[in-house]
């Protein structure tokens, strides 16, 4: 306790009666009780309770109270269930009023659900005395002293790294800040600390960990926010095993920390298994609706669209009466737009023979052998809708797995807790038809597959084929997590950096100091980072990362409470060397 009171409002029980206690809070709720009392709900973090209080006429909702009181049972017939402390109240009070209060912004009981997002913002510092608010910030912190403990037990060693720092290889934008010592020059805020951590591995570090807050300039969405905080770590002498089993038993002991469960064991699926099944290098596998390959069926069609084609469908069970044409003509426009050059739909109907037949526009182009093939693979019942693509292999398994997505997804607080390893990344995510140069799928110091490293001499159909020992921890179809083995050799590196088109003198200039000091002794070495802002959220059930934050930006990347970002005066702007443009019209 402190010194001005002597218990917390939600801890108050039977068991406290007839001890003249303190508690202190916000005012929640004030409600008549005859002609002078009044009862007041007095709120902490740590809940409510009830006060009869005598003249409480002033009282207004949120002023901050000091309540000193005698604990007694609440009359019989008017005891709250509802409440932990319902059973009680506290009587014969004497209040002191420690703060007036202006009347909240919005309300502060489940009401606030309702109200618009900025509002809540613009006055966060009301927002978070909400229960909901309160359970999330003490969640994320039970979360981040978990994983501590995890990383420290395992002998990890946790590093601050610099913010202010050249770019990192990591893909999104970067933040940049400019430099008042050298006007001209910039700062940028790290996207993670990649290339620090592989330092303190040359370094001799050996285990190394931060809950790291990265900074990233890219595109707002319910699982990003310009700076997030990852559990980053790196190990020497250690590959993929070594790394996975240290990152399960960190992440274990947050679930453990927050649900009381084990993780238990958690599967893994090849890149390639989890576009082919689910068509998605992030596969929710709290449902199935799995894709089923169906080009077989077509190897020889006559209708041109399947023709050649990886043909791919899904199967939306027993979905047919509830599917309107409009629906699937949407779902149609939905496909294209995510790159598919159309969606065939069939609806599964019984037949007289008491098999099925399958009812579509296109039906009238596929021979008898198909439709029952079809059928037969996908497992047609009557009362189903079929959903096909063809199209090249990845572009089918994408759009079929968004669209497996829109139809099957359950909501984040249903299923349970699904994690999953997708290892084997390829290494490259494409290849560029300008310039013919790959593009990294992670960054350039990820290692090649030993298997597969004589491919990189070959074209782009092999050079797609490269694996990776790269991996991602995906959660409930969420990318939580993705490390890499490090390339630690100076040769492979070379090698990579040519395939990128990354001159040595590019090389140098980016990531100059990390290629030199591994011509001084770089340890092979592996790691990892997974986002501990989505991993709270999904352990709350939170569908937006900002519930879990406290003090996010909105969609468009502002603070409505600091009105950040804002211009600066002209005086700092001169000190830095810079000249603002005309505003873009
Ligand atoms: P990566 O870029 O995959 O890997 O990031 C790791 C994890 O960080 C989280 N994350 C984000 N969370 C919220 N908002 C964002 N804008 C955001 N961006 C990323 C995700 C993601 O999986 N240096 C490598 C790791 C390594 O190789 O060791 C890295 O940063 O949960």
């Amino acid at each position: 306790m402190t010194s001005m009171r002597s218990h917390l409002c939600g801890e108050l029980r039977p068991d406290h009666v007839g001890e003249r206690v303190t508690v202190c809070g916000w005012a929640a709720r004030r409600r008549e009780h005859g002609e002078h009392l009044a009862f007041v709900d007095l709120r902490d973090h740590t809940g409510l309770v009830q006060c009869v209080v005598d003249g409480a006429h002033d009282l207004r909702g949120e002023y901050v109270l000091r309540i000193t009181g005698t604990v007694r049972p609440r009359p019989e017939g008017t005891t709250n269930p509802a409440l932990a402390t319902g059973e009680v109240e506290i009587g014969e009070c004497e209040v002191e009023v420690l703060a007036e209060a202006e009347p909240p912004p919005f309300p502060l009981d489940d009401r606030a659900d309702d109200v618009d997002e900025t509002v809540r913002l613009r006055h966060r510092y009301v927002d978070l005395r909400r229960a909901a608010m309160q359970r999330n910030l003490r969640t994320r912190a039970a979360v981040n002293s978990a994983l501590r403990r995890a990383m420290d037990d395992q002998g990890f060693v946790e590093v601050e790294t610099p913010l202010l720092i050249a770019s990192t290889p990591e893909g999104a934008r970067d933040f940049v800040v400019p430099s008042r010592h050298r006007p001209g020059t910039f700062y940028a805020l790290p996207q993670s600390p990649q290339l620090f951590k592989q330092l303190c591995m040359v370094g001799g570090v050996d285990r190394y960990y931060q809950i790291a807050r990265c900074l990233r300039d890219e595109d707002l969405r319910a699982d990003r926010q310009f700076e997030f905080s990852q559990l980053d770590a790196e190990m020497s002498f250690a590959g993929q095993e070594d790394v996975l089993a240290c990152i399960e038993a960190a992440v274990g002991a947050a679930v453990v920390a927050v649900t009381g469960e084990q993780l238990g064991e958690v599967p893994r699926m090849t890149w390639r298994e989890a576009m082919d099944r689910y068509g998605s290098d992030k596969p929710d596998v709290r449902f199935g609706m799995e894709l089923v390959d169906l080009s077989e069926a077509f190897a020889a069609t006559g209708f041109n669209a399947f023709a050649g084609a990886t043909v791919k469908g899904i199967r939306h069970a027993g979905a047919s009466e509830a599917t309107s044409r409009n629906r699937l003509d949407d779902l149609t426009d939905r496909a294209k737009r995510w790159g598919a050059k159309g969606l065939v739909w069939m609806r599964v109907e019984a037949a007289d023979d008491g098999g099925v037949t399958l009812a579509s526009p296109i039906a009238k182009f596929l021979s008898a052998e198909e439709l029952a093939e079809v059928a037969r693979r996908m497992e047609a019942e009557p009362g189903d809708v079929l959903y096909l693509v063809a199209d090249e292999w990845a572009r089918t398994a994408h759009v079929l797995g968004l669209l497996r997505l829109e139809l099957g997804r359950p909501p984040v607080t249903e299923g349970g807790l699904r994690f999953l390893w997708v290892v084997d990344f390829p290494l490259f995510e494409s290849v560029d038809e300008a310039t013919g140069r790959p593009v990294p799928a992670h960054h350039p110091f990820t290692m090649p597959h030993a298997e597969d490293v004589a491919l990189l001499d070959g074209g782009a159909e092999d050079l797609l084929s490269v694996r990776s020992q790269a991996y991602d921890l995906v959660l409930n179809g969420w990318e939580l997590g993705s490390g890499s083995v490090r390339i630690h050799r100076p040769d492979v590196q070379q090698r990579i950096f040519d395939l990128l088109g990354i001159g040595e003198e590019e090389a140098q200039a980016k990531f100059g100091f990390l290629l030199d000091a591994f011509r001084y002794g770089a340890p092979p070495h592996a790691g990892f980072a997974f986002g501990v802002d989505r991993l709270v959220a999904l352990l709350l059930g939170e569908e937006n990362i900002r519930e879990v934050i406290a003090f996010p930006k909105t969609q468009s990347g502002t603070d409505p409470l600091t009105s950040a970002p804002t211009a600066i005066d002209a005086t700092q702007l001169e000190e830095l060397g810079l000249r603002l443009l005309p505003p873009r019209t």
